[in-house]
């Protein structure tokens, strides 16, 4: 991963007033950040980000679903939710309803503004380079954030393959659904070049993070899981070679 390049401080205060000024512009240009003061120069314009929304060509759905519309409206509050989420690695058995799988999927990548495509998570530049995979013991689903749908991908019960692939954790085999946050590092590195690496990281701990806070809001609950290999998720549900596993979310009711 490439470091932040700094100017030394010996150069003259003009020309580090003026390489200021122009970092500020990349700024605004990439994040439509504040204000910045007037460039000297014009820096040059990201590369447009190739934004794929629908499931790669190998993963072709059996079935899909559209989702019930997300309730908007919680019994708590958000201080409540920080003040009591807590990680549950023990689960009852049984399955997720489609509306409470689609409450959590809502909070972790739905379009909260359908005119710009914008989701409940931020992204950088809006490049939206993590897809969801759904393990249940149903079968593994794809979300589809446009339209607010599920791709049934396979109709086995893959949850204990994924455990096995993350150390034998209970928690993953157990969950009444398991999260795969799966990264394509081409989209946003179409923009950012080698940073897309860093933000990739930066961006699955918020999709998880909004999915273990609307599992707590909704009486459910839920645990970050880093501790697996990548190539053997990778190979168990069949990922296309472009996508790479970063964050397993098991998700239940607690015991
Ligand atoms: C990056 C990351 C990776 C984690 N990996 C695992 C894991 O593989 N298995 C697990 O049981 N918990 C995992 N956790 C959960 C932590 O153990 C847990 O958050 C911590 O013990 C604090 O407890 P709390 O979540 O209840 O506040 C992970 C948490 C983070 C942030």
């Amino acid at each position: 991963m490439r470091s932040i390049v700094r100017p030394k401080a010996t150069l003259p205060a003009a020309w580090r007033m003026a390489l200021a000024a122009v970092a500020c512009a990349w700024l605004v240009v990439a994040f439509g950040a504040a204000p910045a003061p007037t460039p000297s120069k014009t820096p040059p314009k990201p590369k447009p980000a190739k934004v794929k929304t629908e499931t790669a060509e190998s993963l072709r759905p059996i079935a899909e679903f559209d989702l019930p519309p997300p309730q908007r409206k919680g019994k708590v509050s958000l201080e409540e939710v920080l003040a009591s989420r807590r990680s549950a690695r023990a689960f009852r058995p049984g399955t997720l309803t489609l509306a409470e799988m689609g409450q959590l999927l809502w909070a972790a990548q739905g379009i909260t503004d359908p005119e710009n495509g914008f989701r409940a998570a931020p992204s950088a530049g809006a490049t939206y380079p993590m897809e969801l995979y759904l393990l249940t013991p149903e079968g593994m689903y794809h979300y589809v954030p446009r339209g607010h749908r599920l791709e049934l991908l396979d109709r086995r019960d893959l949850r204990s393959a994924l455990a096995k692939a993350a150390a034998g954790q209970e928690c993953v085999r157990d969950a009444s659904l398991d999260v795969v946050i799966a990264s394509v590092p081409a989209r946003t590195e179409a923009k950012y070049g080698d940073r897309a690496a860093r933000y990739i990281y930066l961006e699955a701990g918020h999709i998880a993070q909004n999915l273990l806070l609307e599992a707590t809001a909704m009486g459910l609950g839920g645990v970050s899981v880093g501790a697996f290999l990548e190539e053997e998720v990778g190979q168990a549900l069949g990922l296309p070679k472009d996508q790479y596993p970063v964050y397993l979310v098991p998700l239940g009711h607690p015991q």
